[in-house]
């Protein structure tokens, strides 16, 4: 396969190209395809933006009609038809179905647009400047969620000082003997800490990035506590693990909190558009207008898309389609970390999310390598990349499901020397 062309003229930051080395040109559902029309199945699935699968039909069909038929492409933030159409949608089949009551603020169209313009809204509500991030979380790489970042690789972009940001400890960050609650609480309750009193504190669910750890429900309702005991905001980045990556829609949903603000994008298209979009707690809608702007606020082709998205949350299909390959996968993980213990040694992640913690990032990279030779696309993660990332469609279909987990099976077997 000649890849000259992207060498001799793409910058040396592209990541995934040379890794695969392939050039793709076909999806649908799970399935990728090369120019040579080699097959593979994604488990990668653009990180967690094409959390429904390539070119979902149903979302599909009437994006299709939407860039066809006339409709306004561009509008800033005016109000159009489409934008009406995913504001209804989202609440009828996401918010209202949970009980939830938020404004929506689009931002610029990626994640770290979304977390930028929340981290502005906590400092402006609150009118303090700190906030507090963990350790190897990840929001981002402009510059205000590249601050909140934990890991050493993207700490150390953006060659400035990351002020206003004070690093506490995930749950169970570095391991069992560490009460990160206790910890953060002591910071805020004890005078003699020297720590300001922040605005927020800005968290992910599961750090997917950061090598797939999983808060507890328990931990979740204790940041929770703290948030209301100290009058701190709650911001949760639901960006990878959001939009049913963990089995219901918002990954929090299980530990039954509710966030001040909310931020969304990857899989919230359905269609690999880019959007996003922040949740944000009425009560605290503190924006003028115009205060936070940006040309892409709202694609018109992505609220339509994203609404096609929010209404397979009522197909029975799906829903049955998400539980099974939660299952699945959870099951298939179980067997793994039993029967090669010596090299994989830990499960990590949740629902869908799942991570395999390998005994060192050479074998996390050699079942990686031979897993792509045999057909399979994933990634590896965390600080020291010696965790598989598994995050397969979550309605991917029982064939290709077992394809994937037959040849990931194989990739483990093969470098297993136990
Ligand atoms: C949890 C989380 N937050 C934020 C981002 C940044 O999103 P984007 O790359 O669209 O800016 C990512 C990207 O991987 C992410 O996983």
């Amino acid at each position: 396969m000649d890849i000259r062309e992207f060498q001799n003229r793409e910058s040396n930051v592209c990541r995934y190209g040379p890794v695969y080395g392939a050039v793709f040109s076909r999806a649908d559902g799970a399935s990728i395809w090369d120019e040579n029309g080699t097959r593979y199945i994604d488990f990668l699935i653009g990180s967690g933006a094409m959390n429904y699968g390539h070119n979902h039909p149903k979302i599909l069909a009437p994006s299709i009609d939407y860039l066809r038929d006339g409709n306004i492409q561009m509008s800033l933030d005016m109000y159009t038809t489409a934008k009406r159409s995913f504001l209804q949608t989202f609440n009828e089949y996401i918010l209202e179905p949970r009980g939830m009551d938020y404004k929506i603020q689009f931002p610029g169209p990626t994640g770290t647009n979304a977390n930028e313009a929340a981290l502005a809204l906590a400092r402006k509500v609150t009118g303090r400047s700190s906030v507090f991030a963990f350790s190897n979380a990840f929001h981002g790489m402009s510059l205000g969620s590249l601050s909140v970042s934990g890991s050493a690789s993207t700490s150390k972009l953006g060659g400035v000082a990351r002020h206003d940001v004070v690093r506490v400890p995930y749950d169970s960050f570095p391991n069992e003997s560490v009460n990160s609650l206790e910890y953060i609480n002591a910071l805020l309750s004890n005078e003699g800490s020297g720590v300001e009193k922040p605005a927020a504190i800005i968290l992910e669910t599961i750090q997917a990035e950061g090598g797939m750890f999983a808060a507890s429900k328990d931990w979740l309702r204790g940041i929770r506590k703290i948030c209301d005991d100290h009058n701190i905001l709650l911001i949760v980045d639901d960006i990878q693990a959001g939009c049913g990556r963990t089995g219901d829609y918002f990954s929090f949903e299980e530990a039954d909190i509710k966030p001040d603000i909310i931020t969304l994008s990857k899989s919230l298209s359905g269609a690999g558009f880019p959007f996003s979009i922040v949740l944000i707690s009425p009560d605290i809608d503190f924006w003028k207008p115009g205060e936070h702007s940006g040309t892409f606020r709202g694609s018109n082709l992505a609220f339509i898309s994203s609404a096609a998205a929010a209404k397979l949350w009522k197909d029975s299909d799906f829903l049955a389609s998400a539980r099974n390959n939660r299952r699945k996968l959870q099951a298939f993980a179980d067997e793994v970390c039993s029967v090669h213990k010596s090299i994989i040694t830990d499960k990590r992640g949740r629902g869908l999310m799942v991570g395999l913690k390998c005994k060192d990032r050479d074998i996390a990279q050699k079942i990686h390598n031979s897993a792509f030779s045999g057909g399979l696309i994933i990634e590896t993660s965390g600080a020291d990349r010696d965790v598989l990332k598994l995050v397969p469609p979550i309605n991917i279909s029982d064939e290709e499901m077992e394809i994937g987990l037959n040849i990931l099976n194989s990739s483990i077997e093969e470098h297993n020397y136990a």
